[in-house]
């Protein structure tokens, strides 16, 4: 279904109109035109397909090229949903000059309409060169998976005072360097609702409670696609697993069986043709 695109002034909007945000996770061309036809907001091309796609531990593996092939076949089925595009460990954390190249890699190249970034106070420099370069920035705080490990693994993050207050400030310096909305991860609800209020632009929230301005998740972990271990805070709307394994265990035993292909499935020939092969083949 094509609509008209969705910008992130409309994005924005939200928030002022108090309209949740609806984001989801695609990684190809068919999730894409899924996203679309849903009529979701906002699509992440997110550095999850490390772990969800390509089966790698984390996400610190993915790579620029990665990125790229990724964002190019999600970008050719989805038409109105915003695009973002993640910025893979260490695309953005060497040099503002390679960020900026990086972040327009992934939009000149890929195709995506905005590009993400794990960080806060930190990164508020580099936020601040690639919005100028002309290039919208979404932020990502609280438990920011590229660095989980110097976080002490995937856990929530803001526990004590000390850490609830950096991560509202980490949300009030990515607003300060431009970004247009900022998703926060793991943090607890009252966290998530502070921070909503502390930053005009929209928070939007994956496991940080329901007082945010809306609310993504990894597509994988919500159909029941990737069920390896699933965060708490995921909520699983389907159980797609079980049903593609049942499908490939009933092609295996009907291949076995001969019961398919059955005639509807196969092509077929005039007799004469087949006489006349069969002559010239004997
Ligand atoms: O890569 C990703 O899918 C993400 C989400 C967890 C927000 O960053």
């Amino acid at each position: 279904m094509i609509g008209k695109k969705i910008t992130i002034n409309d994005i924005k909007q939200s928030k002022i109109d108090g309209k949740k945000i609806v984001m989801m996770t695609a990684y190809d061309y068919p999730f894409g035109l899924m996203a679309d036809e849903a009529g979701v907001d906002i699509v992440l091309v997110g550095d999850s397909l490390g772990m969800v796609v390509m089966g790698l531990e984390g996400t610190v593996g993915v790579t620029m090229d990665q990125m790229i092939h990724h964002i190019k076949a999600v970008v050719r089925g989805c038409k109105t949903a915003l695009i973002v595009g993640d910025m893979p460990f260490m695309s953005y954390n060497i040099s503002i000059c390679e960020a900026i190249k990086n972040a327009g890699r992934l939009m000149t190249e890929g195709g995506c309409d905005v590009v993400k970034l794990e960080g806060g106070v930190d990164f508020a420099p580099t936020v601040n060169a690639i919005v100028k370069a002309g290039i919208p920035v979404q932020g990502h705080i609280g438990l920011t998976p590229q660095t989980a490990s110097a976080l002490g693994g995937f856990k929530m993050q803001g526990k004590d005072t000390k850490a609830a207050k950096r991560i509202i400030e980490d949300a009030k310096a990515l607003e300060d360097a431009g970004v247009f909305s900022i998703i926060v991860e793991a943090v607890p609800a009252p966290l998530g609702e502070l921070i909503a209020q502390a930053v005009s632009i929209p928070v939007i929230g994956i496991g940080a409670g329901s007082m945010v301005d809306g609310q993504v998740l990894v597509t994988h972990d919500m159909i029941g696609l990737f069920d390896k271990f699933v965060p708490k805070f995921v909520k699983q709307y389907a159980q797609i697993r079980p049903t593609i394994i049942e499908a490939l265990k009933t092609f295996k035993e009907e291949v076995a069986t001969e019961s398919f292909p059955a005639a509807e499935h196969c092509f077929s020939m005039p007799e004469k043709t087949l006489e006349e092969l069969k002559k010239i083949i004997d």
